[in-house]
């Protein structure tokens, strides 16, 4: 496993390595890593001959100064990792690296509404960051596939416009949410959970579950409702749990929609935490 921390060292060894006609595999990550993340290693390295993953807690998408501040930062756990799951390039850039003085990154782009519903609402230009960071590591590494979760899907979806309409030859791969036996999703926050908070928080898998159960369009109303007094009756705090199509994340507007997906957001405490199902 090879690691970098400059432009010009990454930039060299991926050049190299296309020259010789190899595919790459790209897997953002903000570190603290744990086995979701390695599903995004594994389905790279099953697709690509080399599998290339950044570590970079992204300043520009944290809205919350304290969430910034508390983010956990396991840097020698994440390289053990990383090596242990054979992946043959690990850029772990500084801030200087990625966002060098004077050079203009902003990524202006229609992202059509998207960048303002769901977490974009309750976290104001987060996803100018995403989209900002992203780009600038794309253009790094010029990878043939990109590999994102599914666990954030407004991000993934969002990235996907960003590829389309800058006419970026990456293709995206999603990957499935990775949860742990309780079903709670794998989230680098959840360190930061209380042993009871860690309990209390199943309520999002568990009525994310029902849901997917018990979906019919004319029942979308209630289920929200129902789902909404739930997650407060076990003492956590939403901010949406919305079902909605999953092409814009738009109310679903007929029973013959294609995709559906039910999304959800909420405080287990201090610890914000998403999760979603797609339901069809
Ligand atoms: P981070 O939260 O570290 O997540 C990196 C990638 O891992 C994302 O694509 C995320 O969706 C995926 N992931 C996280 N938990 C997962 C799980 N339980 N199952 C499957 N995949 C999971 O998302 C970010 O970092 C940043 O916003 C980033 C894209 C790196 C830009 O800074």
């Amino acid at each position: 496993m090879q690691v970098f921390v400059t432009e010009k060292a990454l930039k060299n060894r991926i050049s190299f390595l296309k020259k010789k006609g190899l595919s790459i595999g790209f897997v953002p990550t903000m570190g603290a890593l744990h086995a979701g993340h390695m599903q995004l290693i594994k389905a790279s390295k099953r697709k690509c001959d080399i599998t290339v993953c950044s570590v970079f807690v992204n300043p520009t998408q944290f809205n919350n100064k304290e969430d910034l501040i508390k983010y956990p930062r396991t840097i020698e756990k994440d390289k053990q990792m990383l090596k242990e799951n054979d992946v043959d390039i690990v850029f772990f850039p500084t801030k200087e690296v990625i966002y060098p003085e004077g050079m203009d990154l902003n990524v202006d782009i229609d992202l059509e509404g998207l960048d303002e519903l769901w977490e974009g609402e309750f976290r104001p230009g987060h996803f100018k960051g995403v989209v900002q960071v992203v780009k600038r590591l794309l253009d790094l590494v010029s990878p043939e596939y990109l590999f994102m979760g599914q666990k954030d899907f407004q991000q993934f979806t969002i990235v996907n416009m960003m590829l389309k309409k800058m006419q970026i030859d990456t293709e995206l791969v999603v990957v499935p949410i990775h949860r742990e036996k309780s079903g709670l999703a794998m989230s680098s926050r959840n360190v930061r959970l209380t042993v009871e908070y860690r309990r209390k928080a199943l309520v999002l898998s568990r009525m994310l579950k029902y849901v997917k159960n018990n979906y019919s369009f004319e029942n979308i109303n209630s289920l929200e409702d129902y789902v909404l007094k739930q997650i407060k009756k076990e003492g956590l705090r939403p901010e949406y749990f919305k079902i909605v199509e999953g092409k814009y994340l738009k109310e679903v507007s007929s029973v013959n929609e294609d995709s559906v997906i039910a999304i959800v957001a909420a405080w287990a405490g201090k610890i914000r935490l998403i999760d979603n199902i797609i339901i069809k």
